[in-house]
């Protein structure tokens, strides 16, 4: 088990393309089980290989009250997105301190495989949707704050580099 370093925005590898996975492993089981670790440490929900600078499709999440339900989704699929929609305030670990509202798809259903390399299907909605849909966007190369204003991206780019110089300084 180990804690990987999380990427923060505006680090230009956040928009690497993920490739899928070969081969169900102990290596990708390892990897899915150090983001687990990784994500509840940082009190998150969710997150993505690309945010720990593996460019491979693996996303980890749990949306659970009480943190107990681990999910691992390996090459994942959105098979149906309902059209009604829905208005989310979002957050993420690579963009620390920072949340505002995202408008995704309310529901959504989702063929991956898990960390055994099953295939499963997953019917989700509400934050458990806006969780898998944020994870995806991550493994191809996409941050919320790119869903906001380019004004409000500006200042969330200048908070960050700054909170980042701070922190070497
Ligand atoms: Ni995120």
């Amino acid at each position: 088990m180990a804690l990987l370093p999380i990427l923060v925005y505006p680090d230009p590898r956040l928009h690497t393309v993920a490739r899928p996975v070969q081969a169900v492993d102990d290596r990708i089981r390892q990897l899915a089980s150090d983001m687990l670790e990784t994500m509840y440490d940082s009190k998150g929900v969710g997150l993505a290989a690309t945010q720990v600078d593996v460019h491979e499709q693996v996303i980890v999440m749990d949306t659970s009250e009480e943190h107990d339900h681990p999910m691992v989704l390996i090459n994942p699929r959105i098979v149906w997105m309902s059209d009604e929609h829905i208005i989310w305030e979002e957050g993420c670990l690579s963009v620390p301190g920072i949340y505002d509202k995202v408008e995704r798809a309310a529901a959504v259903r989702v063929q991956a495989l898990d960390e055994q390399g099953q295939l499963r299907e997953i019917e989700a909605n509400e934050l458990t949707a806006v969780c898998i849909q944020h994870e995806m966007d991550h493994l191809k190369g996409k941050v919320f704050v790119e869903y906001l204003s380019m004004l409000k991206r500006g200042r969330i780019k200048t908070k960050m580099l700054k909170a980042q110089r701070e922190a070497q300084s």
